[in-house]
């Protein structure tokens, strides 16, 4: 059956294992897999701007033999001109696999619906699974197991990254906190699913308010930027209610010693974080960026493996 990743439960905890297993095994043999090789085309298309998803999947494609298509919804039919549905039954008898990102998650779901090759997710207004893919890779690298690590998470809570580490890192075994304002608090039924998934793997979600106590004692510190794009016009107004949120060297002397720094870039240094947090000897958002590569490439190669 055709498998799609549109949000980070989409995989059980043994699934993402696996993926995360492929991944290791690729970064130490580059070129060791060629699904894609004749070469097939895989479908990359953006809705929004995109430095890191855009390099990533256009390199690991071509390392798996095939041929990327970068597709800007500006100059395409989709975006208010063709279904996502319709879009999906002219690609698929083309192509290996859709990435898209996109604004609503409902799309990516329409998407997955009409087509009978895999859909990824490549960034909606609620999730983006990718990344997290390269986080848990860069915290196993750094960390070693997942399973019972602590993982603080500092900002907009109700964003698409927030939303994607509280349900890939519980379905990891992790426990997460996420520390905002209320009003900026994840959604209840991201918070649910988690619960549901938590109760399998042994990890949890905690909500605060205070971020001094989410810190306490975290294996991973991270944050995202407070304005996501789409959020342009509330700027001003998030800069305000986000300012107690920033990770600063004082937050994280409050983490474990050995703690690490991650942050899926790009930063808005001086407002989320801290540029000597960043720039610093915890931080590890560059290994964090090279694994996007590693970890599509992973996921690509067992996804097609599903069909
Ligand atoms: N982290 C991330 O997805 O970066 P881009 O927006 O540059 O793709
Ligand atoms: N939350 C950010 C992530 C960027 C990779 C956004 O959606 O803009």
């Amino acid at each position: 059956m055709t498998r799609h990743l549109l949000r980070d439960d989409d995989l059980s905890q043994s699934e993402q294992d696996e993926i995360l297993d492929l991944a290791v095994a690729l970064k130490k043999d580059r070129w060791k897999l060629k699904p894609l090789e004749g070469p097939q085309t895989v479908a990359v298309i953006f809705d929004k701007s995109s430095t890191r998803t855009r390099v990533s999947f256009a390199v690991g494609i071509a390392d798996l033999g095939g041929t990327p298509l970068i597709i800007s919804t500006a100059n395409s039919q989709l975006g208010g001109k063709e279904t996502p549905a319709d879009t999906a039954r002219v690609l698929e008898r083309q192509v290996a696999a859709i990435v898209w990102r996109t604004y609503a998650q409902a799309g990516l779901e329409q998407m997955a619906e009409g087509t009978r090759v895999p859909v990824i997710n490549a960034l909606s207004d609620d999730f983006h699974p990718c990344q997290l893919l390269a986080d848990l890779l860069t915290i196993k690298e750094h960390k070693g197991d997942l399973a019972g690590l602590t993982l603080a998470f500092f900002g907009d809570g109700k964003s698409n990254m927030a939303h994607s580490y509280v349900l890939a890192c519980v379905t990891a075994g992790m426990h997460v906190r996420v520390a905002s304002p209320e009003t900026y608090a994840p959604r209840d039924d991201v918070i649910s699913d988690a619960d549901r998934r938590a109760e399998q793997t042994g990890g949890s979600v905690t909500l605060y308010t205070d971020p001094n106590e989410a810190a306490a004692g975290a294996d991973v510190v991270v944050t995202d930027t407070w304005v996501s794009m789409g959020k342009e016009e509330e700027k001003l107004e998030r800069l305000r209610d986000l300012g107690g949120y920033k990770v600063t060297r004082d937050l994280m002397r409050l983490a474990k010693d050995d703690a690490i720094f991650i942050h899926c870039l790009p930063a808005d240094r001086g407002y989320e974080v801290e540029a000597e947090v960043i720039d610093g000897p915890q931080s590890v958002v560059w290994d964090e960026a090279e694994n996007r590569l590693h970890a599509q490439k992973a996921l690509l190669v067992w996804l097609l493996r599903q069909d």
